[in-house]
């Protein structure tokens, strides 16, 4: 059983994932982790700017997620993957097609490791990796939403959070390489106005229904 959960941050999908996989049994694998993981090798290496050397960087990094963390060769950086040298970073590597390519192979050597049962989140789970998953979810949210929730995590204002939203949005969306879409076959569930529990017991319909 292979749940795909896609949709633009800010929607809740990773606090939903992780309860969806833990309702239901199944490993989570969290794909914007690897994204993240892989950028923070090509910051550490500085090969940043010379888009040969962050895909060498990334197909000799050592990406591993295991017992919730990420860990890039052999060290946890579960905490430092989050920081915003990462974040403002990650969608550039994000778009380069040959990175897309390593990381779409080590999610789905994770997830045949574990037996093709997983629970997995990202932009392009249901699209991309893997298009036969028996669900496939895309969970949605007007930007004024992400960006009120995002500001109330993080302290920042709303009306930047909501730029930078907009701003990546148009980036993730527009890009060449597995932009973010909705996966066909893909059950949309806008979270605007339904609080977290609701969110988790529409996923959870929809799994019991394949069960
Ligand atoms: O979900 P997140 O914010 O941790 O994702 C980090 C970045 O990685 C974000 O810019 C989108 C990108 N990403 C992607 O392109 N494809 C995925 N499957 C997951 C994340």
């Amino acid at each position: 059983m292979i749940v795909a959960i896609d949709g633009p941050s800010g929607t809740g999908k990773s606090t939903v994932t992780e309860r969806v996989a833990e309702l239901s049994g199944l490993p989570h694998l969290d794909t914007g982790a690897f994204y993240r993981a892989a950028t923070l090798a090509v910051l550490r290496e500085g090969a940043q700017c010379d888009e040969h050397a962050v895909v060498e960087v990334v197909r000799s990094a050592g990406l591993d997620q295991r017992d919730g963390g990420m860990f890039l060769d052999g060290e946890e950086v579960s905490a430092e993957i989050r920081l915003e040298p990462v974040t403002a970073a990650v969608s550039s590597v994000a778009a380069i097609p040959e990175v897309r390519e390593i990381l779409v192979q080590h999610q789905r050597a994770w997830v045949s490791e574990r037996g093709e049962r997983a629970v997995v989140e990202g932009r392009d789970i249901g699209s991309v990796v893997f298009p036969n998953a028996d669900v496939k979810i895309y969970l949605d949210a007007t930007p004024e939403v992400r960006a009120e929730r995002r500001a109330a995590q993080t302290g920042e204002q709303s009306a930047a959070v909501l730029a930078d939203i907009l701003r990546r949005d148009a980036f993730d969306s527009e890009r060449a390489a597995s932009p973010l879409m909705v996966p066909i076959g893909a059950v949309v569930i806008d979270t605007s106005e339904m609080g977290f529990d609701e969110v988790v017991a529409e996923v959870m319909r929809h799994i019991e229904a394949k069960v």
